[in-house]
Parts: C-alpha cells; sequence; structure tokens
C-alpha cells in the first residue's frame, strides 16, 4: 500500500533554507525562512525567556497534559497582548481564546471553526498570500478566492484593486488579513485603510480573519496591532491567529493562540467549546513549553518590561537594515529601492525574475524565494556589500 506513494517536492520555504544551510560556500547568504538572526546570523532566545525558562524548570513539578484549553496565564497574556490590555471587548467578556501549537496550530483552530459555523464559506486570500494559508485552511475543506492587494509596479497596496474585489465578499464568507508586517511584500494597510475595509465587513456582514504573527516586529507592539484592535472595537465577531514564534523568539516551542470576537460572552464560550473539540481531533492538547514561559514572560512586570525592550531593538534593528539594504543597493545599481524602507517586518519582494533569484542561488550562494522574497532580519553588517553587490550583478 505504502509503495504506491511518491516523493514530494520539498516545502518551498523550508527546501530553500535547507538547501542554503547545505551551501558550503562560507559567502552563503540565507534570507530564506523568517526566522530573525543578529549580527552573528544567530536567532537569539531573549534574556525573559531565558530568565523565565530557568524559573520554570526549577520549579516545574510535572509533564502531565496541559489543560486542553492551555496555560491561563499564557492566554489572558496574550487576549491582553493582542486586543490592549484595556480593550472593550476584553471588558465585556466577548473574546474567547485557546493555546495553540504555533500560529499555524491557531490558524487551524480557526479554520476548523469557520467550517464548523458555514461549512460553504469561502476564505479571500491577499494576492500573494503566505503559501501555507492554503493547505492549512484548505485541508479543512474551505474553498478560496483571491483579492488584489500588491501591486509589483508601485511597489504598495493596490488599496482601489482590493476594495473593488472585496465587494464581492458576502455575509458567511471570511476574508484573511495580515494584521501587520505582510507575508511576504511587507506593505501593509494603513489605518484609515483598516478603517475602510471594517465598513464593508460591518456592511457586508463577511468575518474577517486576521493572521497576526509579527506583532511588535514592523513599528512596535501597539502600532502593529492598530488595524486589528480597530476591527475588534467595531466589529461583533471577528477570528484573531496569534504567534510567539517571532516576537518572542519561540519559534520551535510552537506557541500560538486562537482568539475569537463574539457578539456575547455565552457565544465566546461555546467559540471555545467548539474549538476545543477541534483541537482533541487533531492534537489533543497544546504543547506546554513554550506557553509556560510566554505566560511568565507576560503575567510579569520586570520579565513583560525585559522582553519588549528587547523586542524594540530587533524592530529598530530590522528597520535599520531596511534603510542600509536601500542605500548600498541604491548606491550599486542607481535603481529605486525606496519601497525597501517603506515596507514593514521582515520581508519585502526585491522585485527580481524568478531566473534572477536562481542566479543569485547559483553563482552566488545567495538564497532567497523564487518571487525574491527576502527575510531583510537574515541580513548584517558582513554581508550587506556582497548582497548588494550579488543582485546589482544579476539586475
Ligand atoms: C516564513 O514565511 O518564512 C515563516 O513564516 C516560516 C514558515 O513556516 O514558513
Amino acid at each position: 500500500m505504502l509503495e504506491k506513494l511518491e516523493r514530494l517536492p520539498a516545502d518551498t520555504i523550508l527546501g530553500l533554507a535547507a538547501a542554503c544551510r547545505a551551501d558550503p560556500n562560507p559567502d552563503r547568504v540565507d534570507l530564506t525562512i523568517g526566522i530573525y538572526m543578529d549580527e552573528q546570523g544567530v536567532c537569539p532566545v531573549f534574556g525573559a525567556v531565558r530568565e523565565a525558562q530557568r524559573a520554570l524548570v526549577a520549579e516545574e513539578v510535572t509533564k502531565a497534559y496541559m489543560p486542553p484549553a492551555g496555560d491561563e496565564a499564557f492566554n489572558l497574556g496574550m487576549q491582553r497582548l493582542v486586543l490592549g490590555a484595556d480593550s472593550p471587548v476584553l471588558r465585556d467578556r466577548r473574546v474567547g481564546s485557546v493555546q495553540a501549537p504555533g500560529g499555524c496550530g491557531a490558524l487551524r483552530i480557526g479554520a476548523e471553526i469557520i467550517r464548523a459555523a458555514a461549512p460553504d464559506a469561502r476564505v479571500w486570500v491577499s494576492d500573494p498570500t503566505w503559501p501555507v494559508h492554503f493547505p492549512l485552511l484548505g485541508s479543512v475543506g474551505l474553498s478560496f478566492e483571491t483579492y488584489r492587494y500588491y501591486d509589483p509596479a508601485s511597489h504598495g497596496v493596490d488599496f482601489d484593486a482590493m476594495a473593488q474585489d472585496l465587494k464581492k465578499a458576502v455575509a458567511g464568507d471570511v476574508v484573511l488579513l495580515h494584521g501587520c508586517c505582510h507575508n511576504p511584500c511587507g506593505a501593509d494597510l494603513s489605518l484609515e485603510q483598516w478603517g475602510v475595509i471594517a465598513a464593508m465587513a460591518e456592511r457586508q456582514g463577511f468575518t474577517p480573519f486576521i493572521d497576526i504573527a509579527y506583532q511588535g516586529l514592523g513599528d512596535g507592539l501597539e502600532q502593529d496591532a492598530a488595524g486589528l484592535r480597530l476591527m475588534a472595537d467595531r466589529l461583533p465577531e471577528l477570528i484573531i491567529a496569534a504567534s510567539c514564534s517571532k516576537n518572542m523568539g519561540l519559534y520551535r516551542e510552537r506557541t500560538g493562540a486562537a482568539l475569537f470576537i463574539c457578539r456575547d460572552e455565552a457565544n465566546a464560550q461555546a467559540l471555545v467549546s467548539q474549538a476545543l473539540v477541534a483541537a482533541r481531533r487533531i492534537y489533543s492538547m497544546p504543547p506546554a513549553h513554550g506557553a509556560l514561559l510566554a505566560g511568565r514572560v507576560l503575567s510579569s512586570e520586570t520579565l513583560a518590561v525585559s522582553w519588549r525592550t528587547e523586542l524594540e531593538a530587533m524592530c529598530q534593528r530590522i528597520n535599520g537594515l531596511r534603510s542600509g539594504l536601500r542605500q548600498k543597493l541604491e548606491k550599486k545599481s542607481g535603481r529605486d529601492f525606496g519601497f525597501i524602507e517603506r515596507e514593514k517586518g521582515m520581508f519585502s519582494f526585491l522585485g527580481l525574475s524568478p531566473e534572477q533569484a536562481l542566479r543569485l542561488r547559483r553563482e552566488y550562494s545567495v538564497y532567497m524565494l523564487d518571487s525574491s522574497r527576502i527575510n531583510v532580519a537574515g541580513v548584517n553588517a558582513g554581508n550587506i556589500d556582497y548582497l548588494a553587490d550579488a543582485v546589482t550583478a544579476v539586475l
């Protein structure tokens, strides 16, 4: 039976990251997977996480299962982090949330809930979007529609086209939005544009589903959640998938949360019960370690301050790398790369063809996705000139 199964191609992102790791060229540059790397090319552990981990290891007395909804301190901390501590939604107890295995787990739980509530729901996704959205949501049986989003000519959001396409989204449909730091293009909506989409949701009755995996890495923790919070304040219903992979550096610990904003407290509790049944079908209960660490960081004033300070420094460094790369590329190529500085978070498209991206890999050991999506956080003082020279050479 099993022999009938063929070998599948490697995942587009993970496969390229592995190819880069296997490249013997000491000058290789890894701009593939969305991982923050410091000047030494290391993905660091936050000081606050390290401290929480020391305390956890010293105090932990059991490895019994986590409660199905996850760690309470984590869930509460995530609600406050994402929605804001003084959110009216929290005051009115209109949010239910469960811990999930990473942002991916949260997306999947969200998809299960959508399917249970509206089996024929169409999920509107931006063109382009993170490629993993398709298997994560599609394998539950949901179908997709695409809305125009990124305009390669202007290197920005084509908001008129987006709004025009979303006019076709109706009650029972879901519109998937990137909370901040759009993956893969880095071009985000302005707060005013978030307001327009919120008004469309009110008028047309579709439900927004916000994937927020990079809060704190664009402009800051509060600013990056402003669009999401605007929607939470205005709309009766909202689904959110949040991740601690990037902003707490808990990538391998698979730490995320699915949040459901509902019309009232009873409905929020009903949604949690639905999420728990869905989780039991898939993975039973969430992993402990990452959420116990994040829960400690979020609930301790000292650790939270230390974490926020380190995250701010990370965010500033990414924005510094954005302007540094823009300057180098403009100087060497004589072309306009101003968009790199305007875009947010880890990713930007360089605007190269798949052939140029391939040449960069083959001839220079510079690895980016075929779409020319780069992880800006993979750039450092040691590789920025080499990178800018290589890109200029293939232009
Ligand atoms: C990425 O887009 O590189 C990250 O979100 C990591 C992943 O799982 O794809």
